[in-house]
């Protein structure tokens, strides 16, 4: 076995959260009155959740002091100045626009930008962020580079295939194109990174054809410290100089800030034209609230205010960056197979490859995603068949997502490495018995979205027939 290292943590406990492991008998009940769907569970009943990094980190003593200082005020409050020019002075922007969180941030500015048919690039949307395209009459694109299905080991497979953005500009014309993305890092393809030369490449595109260019910037801070990693050029500069080279290439950004805001709430949209702000603005105040609120309580605001500038901590980002890693390699000590080089936020395990006895329309992530909360008491969430298959139309038949994994998100700050010993070891008691696990059908289900609500049950035998 290697001998690996988890980075030490650059912070010590001050406040702790019981969490414990139910009994075997009682997980056992929960998941099955959960119909096998994690979504459906108590938070308590759970022992290690790793649902989501977003919103679920732990503050800082100094965040929680901001909160104490926020300042409540429904128009110029000060919590809203000090957040404005920390924003501003990330990105650069003449506009900061506060948001609750980073969907309403999408609906705000797909609503309007967007007329009825426009494209919208992206080198792949999160499943929010397409759906507000959707919502707002607008047609979602993905452009992933060629090696983000690949299994090398290669860094920034978070990219942008340009190639193809470029072609794509020329068939439907730039008029049918208001705006392209670049969502950093790309969550929906394994919280890969994207690189500095793909994002300065896509904004000369976008300039080149008067097409505006924005980040949907969630986990950009993790995404500068790959830069500063893995990109030649950038090892001698502050995580702050990257991110204040990489807004430089774009017209604006969205961000929900419960990721590398290190928020439990909060969002903005950070732009450049003036137009567009004074549209923007308008909906906002009719569905989120007044400019220097938008939908948060001064204290929310201050304390995102001082996450954002946490979040660019060099020693910070190596510790969170370097947990993940470990992590992975942990979790394919164990047995299991799992998507790489590893992102920023969390891992991937390929429940494909790790259940080949499954098919996919008995959801084979699903089922490693329900035995890893049986055997362990932890959360994970299935992002495959489930999530993304849906039912044909026409045939009634279960269609396939590209791939079946299993995402271990890790929230920021708050589980130690034995607490990502313990899943391991939860991983490789699975990995021993895994023939054993059965495959799952849907009882019930909603047309859009379904795994949040969906209903199932075990499949007894295989071969079963889908509907
Ligand atoms: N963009 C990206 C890249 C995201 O990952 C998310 C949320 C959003 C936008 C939407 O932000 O939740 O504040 O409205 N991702 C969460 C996740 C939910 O679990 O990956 P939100």
């Amino acid at each position: 076995m290697e001998n690996l290292r988890h980075p030490a943590e650059p912070f010590r406990i001050k406040s702790v959260e019981p969490i414990a492991l139910l009994p075997r008998p009682e997980r056992e009940r929960v998941i099955r009155e959960a119909k096998y769907n994690v979504f459906k569970i108590r938070a308590e009943d759970i022992y290690i959740d790793l649902l989501t990094d977003s919103g679920t980190g732990a503050m800082s003593i100094q965040q929680w002091a901001a909160l104490m200082l926020g300042d409540e005020s429904y128009a110029g409050a000060r919590s809203f100045i000090r957040f404005e020019k920390v924003v501003k002075e990330i990105t650069g922007k003449k506009h900061v626009i506060p948001v609750h969180q980073g969907r309403v941030a999408e609906n705000i500015f797909f609503s309007s930008l967007l007329k009825k048919g426009d494209y919208v690039p992206n080198n792949t949307h999160f499943d929010t962020t397409r759906a507000n395209a959707s919502h707002k009459n607008g047609i979602p694109v993905d452009f992933p580079c060629p090696e983000a299905a690949s299994d090398d080991e290669i860094p920034f497979k978070g990219n942008m295939d340009t190639h193809q953005l470029e072609h794509f500009i020329k068939e439907k014309g730039a008029e049918k194109i208001p705006v392209v993305f670049m969502t950093v890092t790309n969550n929906s393809s394994g919280g890969q990174p994207v690189s500095m030369a793909n994002i300065k490449e896509t904004s000369q595109i976008c300039r080149k054809h008067g097409i505006l260019f924005f980040f949907d910037c969630a986990r950009y801070a993790e995404n500068c410290y790959f830069i500063k990693k893995y990109e030649p050029g950038y090892e001698n500069k502050s995580i702050k100089e990257i991110a204040q080279e990489m807004f430089s290439y774009a017209d604006g950004a969205l961000m929900s800030a419960k990721k590398d805001g290190l928020a439990n709430m909060g969002g903005f949209i950070a732009v450049n034209d003036d137009e567009l702000t004074r549209k923007m603005t308008e909906l906002l105040i009719v569905i989120e609230g007044f400019f220097t609120y938008g939908g948060m309580s001064g204290r929310d605001i201050d304390a995102m205010a001082t996450g954002l500038t946490e979040a660019l901590n060099e020693d910070y980002l190596a510790y969170r960056v370097g947990q993940i890693e470990y992590f992975g390699k942990m979790i394919e000590q164990a047995g299991a197979p799992i998507i790489k080089p590893t992102g920023g936020h969390a891992i991937f395990i390929d429940a494909g490859r790790f259940l080949p006895h499954i098919p996919y329309h008995q959801f084979p992530a699903q089922s490693l995603t329900i035995e890893l909360y049986r055997e362990g008491g932890i959360r994970a969430v299935e992002i495959g068949s489930m999530m993304f298959g849906g039912i044909d139309p026409v045939t009634g038949e279960q269609l396939k997502a590209s791939r079946e994994l299993v995402r271990l998100a890790v929230p920021r700050r708050v589980f130690t490495a034995s607490h990502l010993d313990y899943v391991a070891d939860v991983i490789g008691r699975i990995a021993g018995r895994k023939e054993a696990l059965k495959g799952y059908r849907l009882t019930r289900q909603a047309t859009y979205l379904r795994h949040f609500t969906a209903e199932l049950e075990e499949v007894a035998d295989s071969g079963i027939k889908v509907k």
